[in-house]
């Protein structure tokens, strides 16, 4: 079985992670936390976004978090941007790679970002450019890519369609999201192998939550077919607020176990993150969302 050298995690806990929690963390604790998994080795991170703070309460001062972070040249700070009003906000603090984010699904369209697939392709496209003319670099997300939680079972033409059209608009490229994390192993090698048709695999990354238990499973098929840029969550934390149902996303723990394992390069320290994961939970007052932190901090006694 073939799998790619090395991959690059995009870790996603300070924004994915953290936007599905009851309890919102104070912008120190979020600066702390980004600087922890920067120290853990971690070479992407997306900090926040930029939503409205109505939508999104847990996710506002994003725009102090960036200011207070102390940044390095070699990480990547990212955060999401719906519209051009998050682009100004994302401008004024200084990042330099953003995020769009698309459905394939109508439902999930309308009850994520109020409109229709169409509409938000329109309003990502002046968003695309106007960053690219400011040397921003711009991800594209596509969620329900293998079910929604509205609409149900999702076409892979639909998914298609949608990657082709993020990608012509100067996406670099696109993550996948099983945003409810219902893929299994099949679905995921039927879905890809349908994409890949069309796009080359180093346009494509993977974004796996794990509601059924089926992220890791998912992940290993995305690599053997060549994909090698992966999401994750310290701790496993993460869900959407309008995906009804939606638990975190693979923890980055587990994911950095897995790829120990097959000798797949990826520059995480994994006793260093476990720590980050344990810290981070602390904050938060939840369980502890990865198998590998629980696992090792019983070894360790
Ligand atoms: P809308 O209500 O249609 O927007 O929301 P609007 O343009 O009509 O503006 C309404 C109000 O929002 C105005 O304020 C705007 O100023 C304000 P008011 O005049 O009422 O006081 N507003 C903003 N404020 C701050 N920053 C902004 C901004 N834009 C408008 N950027 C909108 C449309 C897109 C804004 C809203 O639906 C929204 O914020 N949605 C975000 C939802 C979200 O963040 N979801 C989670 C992230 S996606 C995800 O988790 C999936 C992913 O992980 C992949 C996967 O798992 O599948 C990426
Ligand atoms: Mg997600």
């Amino acid at each position: 079985m073939s799998y790619p050298k090395s991959v690059r995690i995009v870790e996603v806990g300070p924004r994915d992670g953290l936007q599905n929690e009851t309890a919102a963390l104070s912008v120190a604790t979020r600066v702390e936390l980004v600087d922890r998994l920067v120290a853990a080795g971690l070479g992407y991170i997306e900090v926040g976004s930029f939503v409205s703070p109505k939508w999104v309460p847990q996710m506002a001062g994003s725009d102090q978090v960036f200011e207070r972070l102390v940044r390095s040249n070699e990480t990547t700070y990212a955060a999401l941007t719906p519209n051009m009003q998050g682009l100004q906000r994302a401008t004024a603090c200084g990042v330099r790679e953003v995020a769009v984010f698309a459905a394939a699904s109508e439902s999930f369209s309308q009850k994520n970002i109020n409109c229709s697939i169409a509409q938000s392709l329109q309003r990502f496209a002046p968003v695309v450019a106007q960053a690219q003319a400011s040397g921003i670099q711009v991800r594209g997300y596509l969620s329900c890519v293998l079910g929604c939680p509205y609409d149900g079972v999702v076409s892979a033409d639909a998914v298609l369609s949608v990657t082709e059209q993020l990608l012509a608009m100067g996406c670099y490229e696109v993550s996948l999201g099983d945003t409810i994390g219902v893929g299994t192993a099949a679905s995921t090698e039927a879905l890809l192998a349908h994409l890949v048709h069309s796009i080359p695999v180093d346009r494509l990354a993977v974004h796996f939550h794990d509601t059924y238990g089926q992220a890791l499973a998912n992940i290993l098929v995305a690599l053997q077919m060549g994909i090698a840029v992966i999401d994750s969550s310290v701790a496993g934390l993460g869900g959407c607020p309008y995906a009804k149902g939606a638990s975190g996303n693979v923890a980055t723990e587990d994911l950095v176990y897995m790829l120990d394992g097959a000798g797949i390069e990826h520059g995480v320290d994994l006793h260093r993150l476990i720590v980050v994961g344990h810290w981070v939970c602390q904050q938060l007052n939840r369980a502890n969302g990865s198998r590998t932190g629980l696992a090792l901090e019983r070894a360790q006694g």
